[in-house]
């Protein structure tokens, strides 16, 4: 139910990288946010974003943030294994949190999360931003609509170069591109199936190139994983983020295909009918210093800058959350027992792979 009131926001986010920078920019856009503060251990990197922000307070202590009085939600933006710390002393502190993806990469931090969120009860929300892509909401609203019958099945697909993939192992050398990435799309298709979930997984993976950079106990270049849900529709995943490092997508090419006993879903998101091509180079949205001639309009994974704003997902949930905190306005971001779900499929997958069983899932 909205209202016509307006709580005015104070927002602090704790690392400032790539997506710090986009929460931080949004946020300070927003209407409702009247104190920003930022966080980050690379003292510069907060002081650099708080100043071209206008932030009130920065900061190399996360807690000296979190803690501040005039801040009511704390958006961690920290790398994927740096989540618990913050977000456990937010929670501890009363604040809203919004967690970015994946919510942590282990079952212990993920579950001292949502332990700690239940037992205070603030609003913990997790950035799974795909379900902000409009091909994404609008599925949904179809499959809401009953428009597909009982869903059988279908299929997830995603790519992305090396390049990208190199950049998250130099930044999180301890999680993979299924609980990193294909996470993304495990947690859209669980959105999906409404309360069906998963009960067993089978994966399966090949190829060399990213352990080449991560030694003998790295990750696979490509892995196509088969979940089996409670009321027996079957769906295929598949992540490949080995394509040479000049292959143009800028973030994630997708396919996604959902099938029901009523209609289908086909979205072709590789973005391959729009490019950008340039003599000049065109930058890499992920990796600093990585200049390809060509890339797919529309295929970084957060969505782009244009003209002072910001276009796509990121934008769409940054401002949903923040309309939510200040209106009450319904959001649709992933809550943080869906979150816990889609790291236990991803950590299922990871299993499964390495010891070529399926797995049981008791969610
Ligand atoms: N939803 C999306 O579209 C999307 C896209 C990319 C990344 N992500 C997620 O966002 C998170 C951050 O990714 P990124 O690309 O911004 O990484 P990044 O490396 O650009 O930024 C991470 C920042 O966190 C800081 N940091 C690390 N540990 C910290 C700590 N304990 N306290 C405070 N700051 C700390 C680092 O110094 C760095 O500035 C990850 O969880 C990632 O999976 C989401």
């Amino acid at each position: 139910m909205t209202s016509f009131a307006r709580e005015p926001l104070g927002i602090a986010v704790v690392g400032c990288g790539r997506m710090g920078t986009h929460r931080a920019r949004l946020a300070a856009a927003h209407p409702a946010v009247a104190f920003l503060a930022l966080a980050d251990i690379d003292a510069e990197k907060a002081r650099t974003l708080g100043e071209s922000v206008g932030a009130q307070v920065v900061s190399d202590d996360p807690i000296e943030v979190i803690e501040h009085p005039d801040v009511s939600c704390v958006i961690v933006s920290s790398s994927e294994s740096e989540h618990a710390k913050p977000a456990i002393a937010a929670i501890a502190a009363g604040k809203d949190v919004l967690i970015e993806k994946p919510l942590a990469t282990t079952r212990e931090d993920a579950d001292a999360i949502v332990a700690a969120a239940e037992a205070v009860g603030v609003r913990l929300r997790v950035g799974y931003s795909q379900r902000f892509r409009r091909n994404t909401f609008l599925s949904k609203r179809y499959v809401d609509e009953g428009k597909l019958g009982r869903i059988t099945g279908g299929l997830a697909r995603v790519y992305n170069s090396r390049a990208q993939a190199f950049a998250i192992m130099d930044r999180s050398p301890d999680v993979s591109v299924i609980v990193d990435i294909l996470t993304y799309w495990v947690d859209v298709i669980g959105w999906f199936m409404r309360g069906n979930l998963p009960v067993e997984v089978f994966a399966a993976g090949a190829g060399d190139v990213l352990r080449e950079k991560a030694g003998p106990d790295g990750p696979d270049d490509l892995t196509h994983a088969i979940v089996r849900y409670a009321d027996g529709a079957v769906v295929a995943f598949t992540v490949c983020y080995s394509l040479p490092a000049d292959f143009p997508t800028l973030g994630q090419s997708v396919r996604m295909e959902v099938m029901g006993t009523e209609g289908a879903l086909i979205i072709d998101d590789d973005n391959r009918e729009s490019i950008v091509f340039s003599n000049q180079g065109i930058g890499h949205a992920y990796v600093p210093g990585h200049q390809m001639k060509m890339g797919y309009l529309g295929s970084t994974t957060s969505g782009d800058w244009a003209m002072g704003r910001m276009f796509g997902p990121i934008a769409e949930e940054t401002r949903s959350w923040l309309d939510h905190l200040s209106t009450g306005v319904e959001t649709h971001l992933a809550t943080s027992g869906e979150a816990r779900r889609a790291l236990e499929v991803g950590l299922a997958m990871e299993e499964s792979s390495r010891t070529g069983h399926p797995v049981k899932l008791r969610l």
